[in-house]
């Protein structure tokens, strides 16, 4: 699903962010990327979100070259990758059900189907009651499910989540996670960047450590 050759990202004046990652990860798998603030995790997804460009090296995403999709071609594989950040981006002055369905808008489905599909999105997540709420209203742990509804709502093959449980407590980073096992569960291959271990230890799969941009060893799932 993902390959990655001599990755490497130079910031400024000769920081590498993330220098010579060779890394392999499977279509259906699903991995954490761990390491000390700094290793280059966001970057990391960033490259893969074609949010920014490698400096040195190659993204192979589905068999294609990232470094050689055309424009159209750019916004049509970004659609293909669901992601989800830490600080949610809910856009405050629309309810649930608008922030989700949303990227099906921008898709140009036809409006019942919109509907149908995130209907069922934010009732896999837990929140069909709250579809008129503003995100205001809802806990850190609802806004969550919606932002994880959004990223999930047309389909991805591919999720990326930078520090998804960041902001919350305990019960609910592991409701956060059981979500992504269902998602994996499902054949999407899911990439979790976090620094939580009990989390990590908790989920119980592949692990791939990054220290100063690159990678610092690899744990096979158990
Ligand atoms: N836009 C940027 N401009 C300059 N340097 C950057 C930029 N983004 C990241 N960096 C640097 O690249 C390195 C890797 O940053 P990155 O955000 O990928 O780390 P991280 O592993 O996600 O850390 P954290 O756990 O704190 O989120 C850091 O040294 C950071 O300062
Ligand atoms: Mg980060």
């Amino acid at each position: 699903m993902i390959e990655t050759h001599g990755l490497g990202k130079v910031y400024g004046r000769g920081l590498y962010a993330l220098r010579d990652l060779t890394l392999t990860i499977d279509k259906g798998e699903f991995v954490f990327l761990t390491g000390p603030s700094g290793a280059g995790k966001s970057t990391l997804l960033r490259l893969l979100l074609l949010q920014e460009r490698p400096t040195e090296g190659e993204v192979i995403v589905g068999g294609r070259n990232l470094a050689r999709l055309s424009q159209t071609e750019v916004q049509a594989y970004r659609r293909t990758v669901g992601f989800v950040f830490q600080d949610f981006k809910l856009i405050t002055s629309k309810t649930v059900f608008e922030n989700v369905s949303f990227a099906l808008r921008v898709l140009g489905l036809p409006v019942e189907q919109q509907r149908r599909r995130t209907y069922q999105v934010l009732k896999w997540v837990g929140l069909q009651h709250r579809l008129n709420s503003l995100p205001e209203e809802l806990s850190g742990g609802e806004q969550q499910r919606v932002a994880i509804a959004r990223a999930l709502v047309n389909e991805p093959h591919l999720v990326l989540a930078d520090e998804p449980t960041g902001n919350l407590d305990p019960d609910l980073s592991l409701e956060i996670m059981n979500l992504f096992r269902e998602i994996n569960a499902g054949g999407t291959t899911v990439v979790v960047a976090t620094h939580d271990r009990e989390l990590i230890k908790w989920v119980g799969r592949r692990v791939v450590q990054l220290e100063q941009g690159r990678l610092a060893g690899a744990e096979v799932p158990q």
